[in-house]
């Protein structure tokens, strides 16, 4: 008779010691903005829409959360700048922390991927540089054009990000992601499509990264490597933000970021040509996944056979799903199952909703 014992192996569903973190399996919650935040404060259903996602050792990534009030480009996104914010966020956290979940908070600023109505003041949103997006919005973004930022501002703006990232522990996550990846501001400062700086901020690959590395090396300085991850998207051009060299690129950084020792480096695949769009593309993540020293995550258009697949070829330590997870709560369980998968429903990926295409999706039972 067949035994639990005899069942294969499946490489995506075997434990894995991230830093401190015993993880029960590798497959991760991506960052998935919701819109549902109303007026930048997480709201009591982000408690259950969390904890349908948690399983006990599973890695959860919130969706992307402001560092300050003039980080947002989106209407009702979370933040964590205020004291409201950090408060809100704790019961989600509990939530997770009570099924066994370990629970990463994104942080980002949008920069020029917003317009007056989300700045205080009603002031310009800012950038590295002074040009505005071609497109008039991606997604459901509006924007206008950003004003560059001054070389005296940009050390206000770490630390931002380094009072999020205390925030972040205050409300009881197990460490932060800084949001690297999309073309938001931290990328409008790396790659060479965007920056058009002549100060110490602009010019070299060096140059380009050192706005990001002073995030990272505040960040960890803040709450300790072992708590720091960062999400890179060298290869995309969400938001017209495009790299000359991108393999360049996720090599310095990897490279870079490995002399901090953080936690993770959390990259997107090269075929995702945006945040959401799979094309061909000759390129992978090995030369970033080689140089870098700590845990690897990888993103972008993966399925249950090719997450499986990357993890037994040693491609990467975790991949982290999207849009099939925000449409299958148990995705973990599924997988071990080789169950079907809910399809998402696109349309209300961005509504405000707190129930419809937001917590409504089935549980296998
Ligand atoms: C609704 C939605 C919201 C997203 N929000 C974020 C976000 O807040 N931060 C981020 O880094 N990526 C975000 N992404 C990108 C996802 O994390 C992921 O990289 C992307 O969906 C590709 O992976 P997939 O093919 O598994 O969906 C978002 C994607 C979707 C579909």
């Amino acid at each position: 008779m067949a035994t639990e014992a005899d069942a294969p192996v499946i490489p995506l569903l075997t434990p894995y010691k991230m830093g401190n973190f015993n993880l029960s399996h590798r497959v991760v919650l991506a960052p998935l903005t919701r819109m549902r935040s109303y007026n930048n404060v997480p709201q009591p259903h982000a408690v259950l829409y969390y904890s349908q996602r948690t399983s006990p050792g599973g890695l959860l990534i919130s969706e992307a959360t402001g560092v300050s009030d003039t980080a947002q480009g989106l209407v009702h996104t979370p933040g964590i700048w205020r004291k409201e914010q950090v408060e809100a966020w704790k019961p989600i956290v509990n939530a997770v922390h009570a099924k066994g979940g370990v629970f990463f908070c994104q942080i980002w600023h949008v920069g020029r991927v917003s317009s007056p109505v989300f700045q205080p003041n009603g002031q310009a949103p800012i950038s590295s540089t002074d040009k505005p997006l071609k497109q008039n919005g991606i997604e459901e973004a509006q924007v206008t054009p950003p004003r560059r930022l001054r070389t005296d501002e940009i050390p206000h703006i770490v630390n931002d990000f380094r009072v999020a990232a205390r925030n972040a522990i205050k409300a009881g996550f197990d460490g932060v992601e800084i949001h690297g990846a999309h073309g938001y501001l931290l990328e409008q400062f790396i790659k060479d499509k965007v920056n058009d700086r002549s100060d110490g901020y602009g010019g070299s690959l060096e140059n380009r990264c050192r706005f990001a590395l002073e995030v990272v090396e505040a960040v960890v300085k803040e709450i300790g490597a072992e708590r720091v991850g960062v999400r890179l998207s060298p290869f995309t051009e969400h938001a017209e933000c495009g790299d000359s060299d991108p393999k360049a690129l996720g090599l310095y950084l990897a490279n870079a970021l490995s002399k901090y020792n953080i936690l993770y480096c959390h990259m997107v695949e090269p075929r995702m040509k945006n945040a959401l769009e799979v094309v061909e593309c000759p390129h992978s993540l090995m030369p970033m996944r080689k140089a870098f020293n700590g845990t690897f995550i990888s993103a972008g258009g993966y399925d249950r056979k090719d997450g499986i697949d990357a993890v037994a070829k040693n491609r990467t330590d975790l991949v982290a799903y999207g849009r099939l997870f925000l449409a299958n709560p148990d995705l973990p369980k599924r997988f071990g199952q080789d169950a079907p998968l809910n399809k998402y429903n696109r349309e209300n990926f961005y509504t405000h909703d707190p129930v419809i295409g937001y917590t409504d999706y089935p549980f296998l039972e």
